[in-house]
């Protein structure tokens, strides 16, 4: 069952195991196209588990045994693609519309609910920084323990600081020296201004407080469309009244949820209550 000699396919019985436990853990649906995709990531583990075949290490993952590879299962099959100042407009809307507008009685809080490495909430971080002229709180939450950890560090590949723009850049970033060079990390008050932690969209949310701008952006692609109206319902009640929501620019809440109002491309209002 190899579409080579050297990455075996799942079966479709064994893909279909896989499919429904990912939804279950994750919510995320694997349509049928993404076999291969699954072979890769998870093959490695197959064979660090020694283990022969997708059928022996479904049941090793279900196991008692087996729920550190489980965790180390899910983690490989979340895709956390993800830049600085990604889609700018969300940007500049944060910059020249929000915060100017934002008349404090608390403090400006943020969400950011999918935050994968650390780039979407460093950016969102030297915008407040510059910009905001009231205490504002970001909190940074991703189902993957790995990118938590790494946006903690909070240490980038000069190639991949290229959108941050350059005073921020100089204001916000350190190059690395010895064996840190060629890097960059994020200077220490800005990570330190962040709260990273885990969390599952899919399941119920502690309690957070309320926010009054959530990022939930190029993760919604991944769910169906009962689970994205179920993840939308969730944030709609952790947003203050008037609420802003930015979602990915290939995302839409069309028929999705009537708990928002569009604004901008990308940009919802809750609706109030
Ligand atoms: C493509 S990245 C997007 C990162 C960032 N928001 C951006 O737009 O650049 C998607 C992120 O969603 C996370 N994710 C997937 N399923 C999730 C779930 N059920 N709960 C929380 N995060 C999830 C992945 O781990 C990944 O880091």
């Amino acid at each position: 069952m190899s579409a080579d000699n050297a990455t075996p396919i799942p079966t479709d019985q064994e893909f279909q195991l896989f499919q429904q436990l990912i939804q279950q853990k994750l919510g995320i649906f694997l349509p049928v196209q993404k076999k291969a995709l699954l072979s890769n990531r998870l093959w490695k583990r197959l064979q660090a588990c020694d283990l022969k075949g997708f059928g022996e290490y479904y049941r090793f993952i279900q196991s008692p045994q087996g729920r550190g590879e489980l965790s180390t299962a899910l983690e490989l099959i979340t895709t956390n693609e993800t830049y600085f100042f990604r889609e700018q407009k969300h940007f500049d809307y944060l910059q020249d519309e929000i915060l100017p507008n934002y008349r404090p009685g608390h403090s400006f809080r943020v969400w950011s609910a999918a935050s994968s490495t650390g780039e979407e909430p460093y950016s969102i971080a030297m915008v407040l920084k510059d910009r905001c002229n009231c205490d504002w709180e970001l909190l940074c939450s991703d189902v993957n323990r790995t990118v938590v950890e790494q946006a903690k560090i909070g240490i980038y590949p000069d190639m991949r600081v290229r959108n941050i723009p350059p005073e921020y850049l100089r204001r916000f970033c350190r190059k690395g020296v010895g064996p840190q060079t060629g890097n960059v990390r994020v200077i220490a008050e800005l990570r330190q201004a962040v709260q990273f932690f885990t969390l599952n969209l899919h399941e119920d949310f502690p309690d957070l407080g309320k926010f009054d701008l959530v990022f939930l952006r190029n993760v919604l692609i991944y769910f169906e469309n009962d689970n994205k109206t179920k993840i939308l319902e969730r944030i709609a009640d952790k947003l203050n009244p008037g609420g802003i929501l930015f979602v990915g620019h290939s995302e839409s809440l069309h028929g999705i949820s009537n708990r928002f109002v569009p604004v901008k491309p990308a940009i919802y209002r809750l609706v109030g209550r």
